[in-house]
């Protein structure tokens, strides 16, 4: 007899509820046989991507036949001119995905623990999953990371600590004084997680100082990305920054070629153009309080955000909401599957992409 593919499976990989991401424009528009529709489902950047970033990559195209530099050299030099460390501190990924995963496969085996607030990103619960580790699930107070309780909960068989400051899908941040004393207290011989994907969004009082704990060889990896204000997350690149050792245990793990050479180029130019930065983050500052005030004005309550996207109750069930939505040529995010069952995460457009989202809001809300 036979044994199926399921049962060889690994029993943590059966146990996986596969990651739903935000469908692509032209999924939605070929299915419902609409045009023009807005995506405000992934937290992209509705700027699109740096013009630098494009005119690299145009240059790089004719040396897509050879293998990418497997160590990313200049992305990996850049970067750690930019943040102040060495090279040796620095990893790059396919995605900060990609980092989290390799951390998880580093550090995670059965019996491990693994720490995390409910409502955090949920990759976070998926690496604990794959791995078949205890996951720790520690409640947030008012939407945002309970760093006293996650504290609390920290036990000797705690290998992983995931925090996600800002978070996704809250768009909340935890004080900085608070999140640096909460590192302080950590033990030793706990590894945490620190997911800084929309980072480059905080206002600077909301900036915690992460690099000073890894500067000093504490055991921290802080996870950027260029998806988000860098506009390039279909390119797949982000990088961690740890101590020297740790980088070193998770380069043993990498794939030789995790980044492409396209994207290595592409974000070693974004990460100098701090025109398109800047220009990125005043959209999305103004973009989030026109967005806020307009869902609150329709009756809507809205979680403060410091992040590019906003959760919104639209008190009734959110999936249906977004179908609706996606009918009027918005495609935004239902958020069940992280236990909000009334709430859509909308991340912030331009303006006119903004007004397009209300306007259907108020069609399907009845408003
Ligand atoms: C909190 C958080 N961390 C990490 C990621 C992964 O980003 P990427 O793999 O595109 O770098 C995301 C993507 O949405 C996110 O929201």
């Amino acid at each position: 007899m036979t044994r199926s593919l399921e049962v060889l499976a690994s029993p943590y990989l059966r146990g996986l509820i596969p990651y739903s991401p935000g469908k692509p424009i032209e999924e939605v528009e070929r299915e419902l046989g609409i045009a023009e529709s807005v995506k405000l489902a992934s937290n992209e950047n509705p700027l699109g991507p740096s013009p630098m970033a494009l005119q690299a990559m145009r240059n790089a195209l004719p040396d897509v036949h050879r293998y990418p530099d497997g160590s990313g050299h200049h992305l990996t030099r850049a970067l750690a001119r930019h943040w102040d460390v060495s090279p040796e501190m620095v990893i790059l990924g396919n995605g900060s995905n990609e980092l989290l995963e390799l951390a998880g496969r580093c550090f995670l085996m059965p019996g491990d623990e693994a720490v995390y607030a409910a409502s955090a990103f949920i990759v976070y619960d998926m690496v604990a999953q794959v791995t078949g580790a205890t996951k720790i699930v520690v409640p947030m107070r008012e939407f945002t990371h309970d760093l006293d309780a996650m504290r609390a909960s920290v036990s000797p068989r705690t290998k992983l600590l995931f925090v996600g400051n800002p978070n996704n899908p809250t768009g909340t941040a935890v004080p900085a004084r608070a999140l640096e004393a909460f590192l302080e207290s950590m033990p030793r011989d706990v590894l945490v997680i620190l997911d800084e994907a929309y980072y480059e969004f905080l206002s600077p009082d909301l900036i915690p100082d992460a690099l000073r704990f890894v500067r000093a060889g504490r055991p921290v990896l802080v996870l950027r990305t260029f998806s988000k204000i860098y506009g390039l997350a279909g390119l797949r690149i982000g990088y961690g920054i740890g101590p020297v050792p740790l980088i070193a245990l998770l380069n043993r793990a990498r794939e030789p070629f995790n980044t492409n050479s396209l994207a290595q180029v592409a974000a070693t130019a974004a990460l100098c153009d701090e025109q398109h930065v800047a220009s990125t983050r005043a959209v999305t500052e103004m973009g989030r309080k026109f967005l806020t005030e307009q869902c609150r004005s329709l009756g809507l309550s809205v979680i403060p955000s410091v992040a590019n996207f906003v959760l919104v109750d639209v008190g009734r069930p959110g999936p249906a909401t977004a179908d609706a939505l996606l009918r009027h040529g918005v495609i935004v995010r239902p958020m069940a599957g992280y236990g909000f069952a009334t709430h859509l995460r909308i991340s912030v457009g331009t303006p006119p992409e903004i007004e397009r989202c209300v306007a259907a809001l108020k069609a399907v809300l009845g408003r």
